[in-house]
């Protein structure tokens, strides 16, 4: 069996589906590799490199996908890539399933059983396949490494001969994957952190990590969380008393990392414009959920603004801008996913649809669009 590997075309996306690790351990399962040229670049990864691990190199798109049964990519393939695609082949990608209501069709009537990595199922089975925590995570520690190097203050504290630097304080709004990596990394920065979440088993964690959590705590609160382990949306009065508390938070922080996202829906807007103006002039806002809206009203997605003294980032793809780790994990992550795919003794494809990782991240099959989420 053939599995292609596509060159990411989408503006800044410097991440690719395969590494060199990942081709030799694909390789291992029986499957004929071929990389499309240039794809590694943006990650350092040399055509050379992915030959010595046993890859084809294909000289572009049409030859890779042509006579492919699996086709890896980052992102949605380009519609004509789409129309190369053989019937029954198989596609994983980050395939923005929420916000592209176009492509499931595409790949459908080209009969690909397309997987969106986005709707993997939070369970323990799929951890090692889990896109969006591999990814979000180097997203959480960028956030901090870039907030810290638009800050024209230090961290840490420092007691010098002519006095002592006192520590900036840093606010994490969120604490999903992202969140609990930007704590981890700016307590090690020695800033003194504090965060909020919606959910209650977040106040745990954020505590285990040294951090001051802080949230209102009331009955919807304890109920905040699905059965899947995400957000709810919070009602207009919580929201409100959310408000008061983190306006009171906000004026004495320094750094403010927002994370806050629900599933398929915009972002909560947490920081208000009010808030900002509250702020000390030369703080900084790092807005990771720019890409469904912002948790500010003044980002810009991918945009530096300066409003009121504060400077607010909105980057959309920070796990992109550590481009050999996010395509190690991610290469890791579709390898594991393809585990589950392969029959070891044939060497064949095997889907077992009944599996809940395949009805959880499956947007077609068989010429039709399955998924639940996407039948309206
Ligand atoms: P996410 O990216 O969907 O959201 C980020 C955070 O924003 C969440 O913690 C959410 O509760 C929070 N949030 C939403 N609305 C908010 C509001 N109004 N105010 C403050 N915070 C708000 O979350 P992520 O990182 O994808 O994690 C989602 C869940 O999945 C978590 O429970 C996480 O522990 C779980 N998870 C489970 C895994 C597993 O395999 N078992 C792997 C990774 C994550």
């Amino acid at each position: 069996m053939k599995l292609a590997v596509l060159k990411e075309r989408r503006a800044g996306e410097t991440r690719v589906a395969a590494s060199p690790d990942t081709v030799k351990k694909l390789k291992g399962l029986g499957l004929d590799v071929a990389v499309e040229t240039g794809a590694g670049e943006g990650a350092h990864f040399s055509d050379a490199d992915f030959t010595a691990a046993g890859a084809a190199i294909a000289p572009d798109a049409p030859s890779a996908v042509g006579g492919a049964d699996i086709v890896f990519g980052v992102r949605t393939p380009e519609p004509a890539t789409i129309g190369q695609m053989k019937k029954g082949a198989v596609l994983a990608a980050l395939l923005a399933p929420y916000t592209d209501k176009e492509t499931p069709a595409k790949l459908a009537a080209q009969g690909v059983n397309a997987f969106a990595m986005e709707f993997l199922p939070r369970i323990s089975r799929a951890q090692a396949m889990d896109v969006l925590s591999s990814q979000a995570n180097l997203a959480g520690y960028k956030a901090v490494i870039d907030a810290a190097a638009l800050f024209d203050r230090a961290m840490p504290m420092m007691m010098t001969a002519a006095g002592t630097i006192a520590p900036a304080r840093v606010l994490v709004m969120g604490v999903g994957v992202a969140g609990l990596q930007a704590i981890a990394t700016a307590r090690r920065l020695g800033a003194i952190v504090s965060a909020t979440d919606v959910r209650p088993a977040t106040k745990e964690q954020v505590e285990s990590l040294g951090a001051t959590f802080v949230a209102v705590m009331d009955e919807e609160f304890k109920n905040a969380q699905t059965a899947a382990g995400y957000a709810k949306p919070m009602s207009a009065d919580y929201q409100a008393r959310q408000a008061a508390l983190i306006a009171e938070t906000i004026r004495k922080q320094d750094i403010v990392i927002t994370t806050a996202l629900i599933p398929g829906r915009a972002a909560p807007v947490l920081v208000s414009e009010e808030m900002v103006r509250t702020m000390k002039p030369g703080s900084v806002i790092v807005d990771l959920a720019a890409e469904q809206g912002g948790n500010c009203p003044l980002t810009r997605a991918d945009q530096t603004v300066v409003a009121h003294g504060v400077t607010i980032i909105g980057p959309t793809n920070l796990a992109g801008q550590l481009p050999v780790d996010a395509s190690s994990l991610y290469a890791r992550n579709l390898f594991n996913f393809v585990s589950l795919i392969v029959d070891k003794k044939t060497g064949a494809l095997k889907l077992d649809w009944n599996d809940d990782i395949l009805k959880g991240a499956g947007l077609t099959r068989d010429g039709q669009v399955v998924h639940p989420a996407l039948k309206g």
